[in-house]
């Protein structure tokens, strides 16, 4: 959590007040390097991530110090004129402290998870506060033709934000497509599970295969056996363990995109392009269970229309994280934001039950690796 706090004020300290405000003194002349995630072109390498975690030192106190120094010289620059270069920055430095606060809970879970005490973030058990009997599964059918995909950017307005992947707007042909009302429930991947899916290799991909024998995958990540339950299994949650039985109708999730392809492929589905989700996306209003609902955890769908777009899971689309037709990186080092991991990652696609509401968009484009099982990653069924 220090890192995290420490990075998100090395941000603005090293691309906004920097380059931008005349006489500011860096806090720490090494924080420069030690804070630095992955900017290569910066200058001096930094630490090796997989120990960021272990640094007792800086103390948090001088990590908070470092806030107070970088948040009272963003003050002063705010009393100043800023140009559009240094809003477009600042604009940027925000939407990175918005993923970085996703990251702070889902690096909490993970470590919580770790630790053989396994203590609750929120100690308040998930409840329902609504009694709902989950939508039925239905097909949105969507007829062939060109579309635009991407962010319809405003060039000339510094405070309209996307990320640079978003960009440009483009023109797609899509052949006609079904998608999935909801997302996939851990009802639906528990069937998945007793069928022997995790033991029947005609439904991986070689990767997948390769991925389920090394980490002995049997079952999603926080899925734990537990024969006090009827189902067998209970799963670890930001509010401590809950029984599989009580969750059974909200969506599955904590999967990589190697199990999301294989249960697509189990019931004879496959998982949507991205072009296909923003597609289906694009008419509905940004509502859903994000950070803002504090349930922190996928809730059940309500049945209306396409949902759980947004919020819940970050969903697994069968498209590779590529730049679109014209794509070209932020100038400078800031261009490494996004542009130098556009290799071996698939696109996500709605944000999750931690993503804040107002940091995602239908053309907001997600990437992890496709063995990564830590955030709130889910299925959405594509035919
Ligand atoms: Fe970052």
């Amino acid at each position: 959590m220090k890192w995290h706090q420490a990075h998100t004020t090395w941000f603005f300290e090293t691309f906004v007040l920097r380059p931008f405000l005349p006489d500011y003194k860096p806090f720490r002349d090494e924080f420069r390097w030690l804070f630095n995630s992955y900017y290569n072109s910066i200058g001096e390498a930094p630490p090796e991530k997989r120990l960021r975690a272990s640094f007792s030192r800086p103390s948090l106190d001088q990590v908070l110090a470092f806030r107070s120094h970088v948040d009272e010289a963003m003050e002063r620059f705010f009393a100043g004129r800023i140009d559009d270069d240094a809003a477009r920055r600042i604009m940027l430095g925000l939407n990175h402290e918005q993923q970085h606060q996703e990251l702070m809970l889902t690096d909490i879970k993970h470590a919580f998870f770790s630790n053989p005490l396994r203590p609750a973030y929120d100690v308040n058990p998930l409840v329902e506060t609504r009694d709902v009997s989950p939508a039925e599964f239905m097909w949105h059918r969507f007829h062939d033709g060109v579309t635009e995909l991407g962010y319809p950017i405003d060039s000339t307005n510094c405070l309209d934000f996307c990320f640079d992947n978003e960009t440009p707007r483009h023109r797609v042909y899509m052949e006609a497509f079904g998608i999935a009302n909801r997302n996939v429930t851990c009802r639906e991947y528990l069937e998945f599970i007793s069928d022997d899916a995790y033991g029947s290799p005609e439904f991986w991909l070689s990767e997948g295969w390769e991925a389920v024998r090394n980490n002995g995958w049997r079952a999603p990540l926080y899925w734990e056996r537990d024969a006090t339950d009827s189902t067998g299994w209970r799963i670890f949650t930001l509010r401590g363990w809950h029984p599989l039985s009580a969750l059974l109708d909200t969506p599955v999730c904590h999967v990589s995109f190697f199990e999301a392809d294989a249960f697509a492929r189990w019931r004879g589905c496959r998982l949507p392009t991205e072009g296909e989700w923003e597609l289906a996306a694009s008419g509905s209003s940004i509502q859903g269970n994000s950070l803002d609902s504090g349930r922190l955890h996928p809730a059940i769908a309500s049945g209306e229309g396409i949902d759980q777009l947004f919020g819940d899971c970050w969903e697994w689309t069968a498209s590779p994280y590529t730049g679109y037709p014209g794509y070209k990186p932020l100038p400078g080092a800031l261009g490494e934001y996004n542009g130098k991991f556009m290799s071996s990652q698939m696109i996500l696609r709605g944000g999750s039950c931690v993503t804040p509401a107002s940091h995602i968009r239908a053309t907001y484009r997600n990437f992890f690796q496709p063995a990564t099982r830590w955030q709130f990653t889910g299925i959405r069924l594509a035919a």
